[in-house]
């Protein structure tokens, strides 16, 4: 069994501890949980009947943990795992792995010292249909990419912004595109390869945070490929769609749905067998926007450290994600398109 604990028993700690705590991960086991709050440690410690504490320096020297999960505030996020990393133990941290690219340096470097295997959760690339979508671009069904759009329609109103102070900031969190659209900004990249350049528009649109809640990004690829992403959590009364597309030359796949959830088309100019039952066999139907990627993701983890295996998105591969996030909000402040590789002048993901 692998042992897991927590930093940080906020909304999305949910997830994780019902995960691990109700054993739904085979192999892993949820053994101790810390808040700075300590009724929101006790919550989750008292529902698994496992030790609680409101430091984590106390739950890592005390209890039995084999791999630690930060679940803090994305800002908090790099200090967090910078000290935990001196525990030697493996660690897992949600997304957006940091806001800064020397935060992001910061991390992989500690990780690297201590010997531990740094995952960023990036569940939605566990979704079935993106886990097809990607088989088919490694095997060129598509041929000449052309355009890849992801398209975040989803609906954060003020409420969800004022129910903690971090929400929203530049310091601790980022707008839409850091904090909701980060997974599908991954996925584009994932889908359709480096990014040359990026140049991107922002608004504030209907809620009073400092960061954005609607942003438009054209991106060219190295590949000569063009992109999309338009990303809102404006969107009223309910969420409505979290997409994904990739056209080629030789192929069209559309992934609707919430949540990247739903095959909507999947069109080869050259089919292949299994090609008609793609469609029902590759959707699902989650009860949230999160879907049911940690759970895919959990069981990646506990395959890698089990049998030594390299992790699909380990530090480097969320520095990447982040760096197109930050190039992005680059061009949001500057106006300008962006050239990658860059250094962040006006970005101001992070600051104070
Ligand atoms: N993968 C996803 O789909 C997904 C979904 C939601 C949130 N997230 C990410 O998860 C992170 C947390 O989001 P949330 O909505 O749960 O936030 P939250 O504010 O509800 O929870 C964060 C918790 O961390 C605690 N904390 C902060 N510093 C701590 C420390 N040093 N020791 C112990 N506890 C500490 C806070 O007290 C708070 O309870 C964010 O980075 C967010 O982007 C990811």
């Amino acid at each position: 069994m692998i042992k897991f604990g927590l930093v940080g028993c906020g909304r999305i700690a949910k997830r994780h501890s019902e995960l691990l705590g109700e054993r739904k991960i085979h192999g892993a086991e949820l053994t101790a949980v810390c808040d700075l709050v300590l009724e929101k440690a006790k919550k989750i410690g008292e529902k698994f009947s496992i030790p609680f504490y409101t430091d984590m320096h106390t739950m890592m020297t005390s209890s039995d943990i084999d791999v630690v999960v930060v679940l803090t505030e994305s800002g908090n996020h790099a200090k967090n795992v910078v000290e935990l990393a001196k525990y030697g133990k493996h660690i897992v941290v949600e997304k957006p792995m940091a806001l800064t690219l020397d935060d992001a340096d910061r991390m992989i470097a500690a990780c690297d010292v201590s010997g531990s295997k740094l995952f960023v959760i990036k569940q939605n690339r566990f979704n079935v249909p993106v886990i097809k979508l990607r088989e088919a671009i490694e095997s060129d069904r598509f041929g000449k990419l052309i355009l890849g759009t992801v398209r975040v329609r989803w609906c954060r109103p003020q409420d969800y912004y004022d129910q903690d102070s971090w929400r929203g900031t530049w310091a601790l969190d980022g707008g839409v595109l850091t904090n909701q659209a980060s997974h599908h900004v991954d996925l584009l990249e994932w889908m359709m390869g480096d990014v040359e350049s990026v140049f991107a528009k922002s608004a504030t649109a209907l809620v009073d945070i400092e960061a954005e809640d609607t942003a438009v990004v054209t991106l060219k690829f190295k590949n000569g490929a063009l992109g999309i992403i338009e990303a809102t959590t404006a969107i009223r009364p309910k969420d409505l769609e979290g997409s994904l597309s990739v056209i080629g030359a030789e192929g069209v796949v559309e992934i609707a749905g919430f949540a990247v959830n739903e095959m909507k088309t999947w069109n080869f100019v050259k089919s292949q067998s299994g090609d008609s039952d793609v469609m029902k066999k590759y959707s699902v139907n989650p009860p949230n926007v999160y879907g049911f990627g940690h759970h895919a993701y959990y069981e990646h983890v506990v395959d890698c450290i089990l049998n030594d295996k390299q992790h699909l998105v380990d530090g480097l591969v969320g520095r990447k994600s982040l760096e197109l996030i930050n190039a992005i909000y680059e061009s949001i402040e500057t106006g300008e398109e962006v050239f990658l590789k860059f250094n962040p002048k006006f970005c101001k993901l992070g600051g104070g």
